[in-house]
């Protein structure tokens, strides 16, 4: 029988939700889908709901995305900014999150450069948390959009063949990637240099191919990370140049391949560094269906999120 609530009241990670909690939220999103594509893109789902956005780190997509789902069912929300805030008074994390919520605050949505800031968060306060991102830990929406928009291209995930390919070490996309599309049934690689690959990897399941082009060769998606050059305390890269050198994702490569692969980027892109613009800007890239379906795979999440806030 199909499920009809979500597993857990928070969305800490792709890690504490299961197969069917993707699922629903899949099944949900497609609905939220055909409603911003109406004339009229809003429902009252989330009239009485009141949500805070938290960023203590920069965003475009992910902050811009979560405020519009929210919009779109009809929530009040408030944003707030690290970089404007009293945190720069001296102000702990706790006590910031207290003080909005005794404004009748109902979910909080929060971007933390500390990983586990949101695990913290949810042992002390009552209100629903949707990590938006925590430090190199998870970027649980990101995957699930990245999954849903990998659905579209490919139908049901199970076996179909992934490859993430860069900076998977300071990368929570890819983390998190990587659990969900495992829970999903799929075979995941990681690609990248050795100095990008942890050490830990083979445990969560996945494989590692060193060579860009067995790996392309191999796979039916390749999802192209960000080098996080302000995560990395030592050089973990010689430099950019020699990184595009053996691991950009350029037209040459992508056109030697013995078949069309579908091309993935969470943003922000370094052009010319993980990704030559002629491909993030060609047919095979489905890097604005991902942003696009960021809206409607967050109106899921909060949608049911909501559901459980009696929980
Ligand atoms: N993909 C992503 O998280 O982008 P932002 O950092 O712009 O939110």
């Amino acid at each position: 029988m199909a499920h009809s609530k979500l597993s857990t009241k928070h969305l800490l990670g792709i890690k504490y939700i299961t197969a069917d909690d993707i699922n629903l939220i899949f099944q949900t999103a497609e609905n939220f889908k055909d409603v911003i594509n109406r004339p009229i893109k809003k429902v009252p789902s989330l009239r009485d709901v009141t949500i805070a956005n938290l960023f203590f780190e920069n965003s475009t997509r992910t902050r811009i995305s979560f405020e519009l789902a929210e919009k779109r069912l009809s929530a009040d929300v408030v944003n707030f900014s690290a970089a404007s805030s009293s945190v720069k008074k001296g102000e702990t994390l706790l006590d910031t999150v207290n003080n909005i919520l005794a404004m009748k605050v109902d979910m909080v949505v929060m971007r933390h450069p500390a990983p586990g800031a949101h695990h913290f968060l949810s042992q002390n306060i009552s209100a629903n948390i949707i990590n938006a991102g925590d430090g190199t830990h998870e970027h649980p929406t990101q995957a699930l959009l990245d999954a849903f928009s990998m659905r579209e291209q490919l139908g049901d995930l199970k076996g179909k063949k992934i490859v993430i390919v860069g900076d998977v070490m300071h990368s929570r996309v890819a983390l998190s990637n990587i659990i969900c599309l495992t829970k999903l049934g799929a075979k995941v690689k990681v690609c990248g240099p050795p100095t990008l690959i942890p050490k830990h990897i083979l445990s969560l399941g996945v494989e590692v191919e060193y060579s860009i082009k067995k790996a392309l060769e191999w796979c039916d998606v390749a999802n192209i990370l960000r080098i996080q050059l302000e995560r990395m305390d030592i050089k973990y890269i010689p430099s950019l140049r020699e990184y595009s050198m053996y691991y950009g994702v350029n037209k040459k490569l992508v056109d030697s391949l013995n078949k069309k692969i579908v091309i993935m980027h969470p943003g922000p892109i370094n052009r010319g560094v993980e990704i030559s613009s002629d491909v993030a800007d060609s047919d095979q890239a489905i890097i604005l269906d991902q942003v696009e379906n960021g809206v409607a795979v967050r109106m899921a999440v909060l949608y049911l999120l909501a559901g459980n806030r009696s929980n």
